[in-house]
């Protein structure tokens, strides 16, 4: 069995490790993540040691991100699953601060982005790129790592903090990783363990929807025509309400359609089944 990673809780001691193997000439990657982990975050850790020689995972549930009607009370917690999960993976330290370290008393600072984070997630959660950039900024500073990864299923925050990094010209390389399905093509996601049976079963309906809306679109249909007959078979899977199915440009953000789209176009997808909120998004 691979032993689980120490977990520091301040900023001192991560950066005492990073130091450490830094002196010694080696590449240190981070995860940032929220823990609850599932495959996908554990293919980060791996894709990480593909060019580096130690992983930092960060496990913090950061307030700032959720807005007071959300699941942030709710969200799963389970550091020492998540601690050998990540030893498993190979991941070789834990920072999990305390809020106190992340959001001491008078803190007063936000990193916001403008541009990419307008639409979709920006319009449905007007506080979450603002958090998200704000923690991860502070992650990065505290960590000092060579580079960070982050999952293709969050692909518009993967956008923003690419933008945040290059804006802020942190010294970091932002890595994407590919989004992890189960069999039948749900993405993984921490928020599925809200699933009932019945509606896990439901689920898989997200991934055939935007499989058949991508065929479509590579096929020359029109944008606004697929997005409509997408919501509508959601709807009548049982998902509502349906916050979008909306294909962008896939590095501007920009809204594509009402016509077919031409090359880098993804569709994106939030809907909620029950009590929880999916999101998926395909490259077309
Ligand atoms: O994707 C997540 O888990 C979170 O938004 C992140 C990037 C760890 C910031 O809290």
């Amino acid at each position: 069995m691979s032993p689980r990673p120490a977990i520091v809780r301040t900023v001192a001691d991560l950066r005492q490790q990073v130091a450490a193997w830094r002196a010694a000439g080696k590449r240190v990657a981070m995860v940032p993540t929220m823990g609850a982990l599932h495959a996908g975050h554990l293919s980060l850790v791996r894709l990480g040691l593909e060019t580096c020689d130690h992983v930092v995972a960060s496990i913090f549930v950061n307030p700032a991100q959720f807005a007071p009607h959300e699941d942030f009370d709710a969200y799963p917690r389970g550091e020492g699953r998540d601690a050998e999960l990540l030893g498993a993976a190979g991941c070789g330290l834990i920072f999990a601060p305390g809020v106190e370290v992340m959001y001491p008393p008078g803190f007063a600072t936000a990193v916001t982005v403008a541009g990419v984070s307008g639409p979709l997630e920006g319009e449905k959660r007007p506080q979450f790129f603002g958090g998200v950039a704000t923690v991860v900024s502070k992650l990065l500073i505290q960590c000092g790592p060579d580079v960070a990864l982050f999952g293709e299923k969050d692909y518009q925050q993967l956008l923003v903090i690419k933008r945040m990094a290059r804006d802020l010209d942190l010294p970091v390389e932002i890595i994407g990783g590919p989004t992890v399905r189960e069999a039948d093509g749900l993405a993984m996601s921490s928020r599925n363990a809200y699933l009932s049976a019945e509606e896990r079963t439901v689920a898989a309906v997200v991934p055939a929807v935007m499989a058949e809306a991508v065929e479509r679109l590579r096929a020359g249909a029109a944008v606004a025509e697929v997005e409509a007959a997408a919501v509508a078979r959601l709807e009548a899977a049982g998902f509502g309400p349906v916050d979008y199915v909306q294909a962008h440009d896939g590095e501007a953000m920009e809204r594509l359609g009402p016509g077919p789209v031409g090359t880098g176009a993804r569709v994106f997808v939030a809907a909620w089944l029950g009590k929880t909120r999916l999101i998926d998004n395909w490259a077309v």
